[in-house]
């Protein structure tokens, strides 16, 4: 083992630097060099890279984003072309491969959601020798009870409920807090319970805005005159689909989610008469500095690719199960998503402290 590559892939999120900066300061100790692609696949595809010493991973610890870059679009095997002004897609995957035999790369360590580390399994078939590492702030990834990035976008959409009770308050009036997450409502659900949401809506759990109207109206009865509610972007009314904002050509995961707060903050003061507000959270939840959670998760999880990388541990992720770091199968991991059990005791939890799901037996 002399040489390692490693990228960054999907939607970006806190504690990527970290990983890094873990990834080359063990591979240094090691004698290992390390190639960075730039851009996710995009720069195993068009060779762009650069080496990775200790001098490069100065500082990043507490950065958000990547040194690297990332990119949610670029898929080898979809490759989006623009050939005599038109837009072509192509699949250069054995490009890929070759840049990474020329490159003499022993395996590529690749930092991802399920997106691109399902790409990466392809890759697995191609022969490539690959490590996992889970990131993604949705927390939906199988095989690993934490993604890094998690945490702090949790703390991020903690802190804009804590905010939103204030003003809401002061108005009287309903706010909708629509938090990003794809079709799994862990954000939702777990800055629900941190930052005293009074209704959290999650796709596994589709709802009907007269029961959320229901928990409002018990509220006001209580001399409560103003409700927070916190809408995952997949969370759907009850026979009813979610709301796609856009599609993205070419992406693993073409389609984006988004609207939903918009029509329940609607629907609600046309049903409540409460003056009713949304928020979309965005991107917000991927920017900025990891949480001192993530910087160790992150941390711990780029020691253990490279030391998996040493032992020859191809095919397998970097996992979290309970407090100890272990590896799954990459298979495994890209299986299925792992969504919230709407019958699990993190939604007990919620119920039991009032929360309502704007569903039957969790209104
Ligand atoms: O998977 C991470 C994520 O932030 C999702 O929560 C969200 O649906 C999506 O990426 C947004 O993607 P984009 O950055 O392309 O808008």
């Amino acid at each position: 083992m002399k040489r390692i590559g490693v990228l960054t892939g999907g939607g970006d999120c806190p504690g990527l630097n970290a990983v890094l900066r873990a990834i080359v300061k063990t591979a240094h100790d090691s004698g290992l060099e390390v190639i960075g692609f730039k851009d996710g696949f995009r720069g195993v595809v068009m060779n762009e890279y650069i080496p990775l010493t200790p001098k490069e991973v100065v500082g990043i610890l507490v950065k958000g984003g990547t040194i690297l870059g990332s990119s949610n679009r670029d898929n080898p095997y979809h490759f989006c072309l623009e050939q005599k002004g038109e837009t072509i897609y192509a699949d250069l995957s054995d490009q890929a491969v070759a840049n990474m035999e020329r490159l003499g790369l022993d395996c590529l360590i690749v930092i991802g959601g399920d997106g691109t580390l399902a790409c990466a399994y392809d890759f697995m078939k191609k022969g490539v020798k690959i490590i996992g590492v889970p990131k993604t702030i949705d927390n939906d990834l199988n095989g690993t009870d934490l993604t890094f990035g998690f945490m702090t976008a949790i703390d991020t959409a903690t802190d804009a409920l804590e905010k939103l009770h204030t003003t809401a308050e002061s108005h009287h009036r309903v706010m909708v807090l629509e938090v990003m997450g794809r079709n799994a409502g862990w954000i939702a659900l777990q800055a629900g319970i941190a930052g005293g949401a009074d209704v959290v809506l999650i796709p596994e759990i589709p709802f009907t805005l007269e029961r959320v109207a229901k928990k409002i109206f018990e509220r006001k009865k209580r001399g409560r005159n103003f409700s927070i509610i916190i809408a995952a972007e997949g969370a759907k009314p009850e026979g009813g689909q979610q709301v796609v904002k856009r599609i993205v050509e070419g992406s693993p995961e073409p389609i984006r989610l988004g609207g939903i707060g918009e029509k329940i903050a609607q629907g609600l003061e046309e049903n409540t008469g409460f003056e009713s507000r949304v928020i979309v959270l965005g991107h917000l939840q991927r920017g900025g500095k990891p949480s001192a959670f993530d910087r160790i998760l992150a941390s711990r999880y780029g020691v253990a690719a490279v030391r998996m990388a040493s032992q020859g541990l191809f095919g397998m992720m970097a996992s979290l199960q309970g407090t100890e770091i272990t590896t799954v199968p990459i298979e495994v991991a890209i299986k299925e998503l792992k969504t919230v059990p709407p019958d699990g005791e993190m939604v007990q939890t919620a119920h039991s402290i009032g929360i309502s799901f704007g569903a039957e037996h969790r209104s």
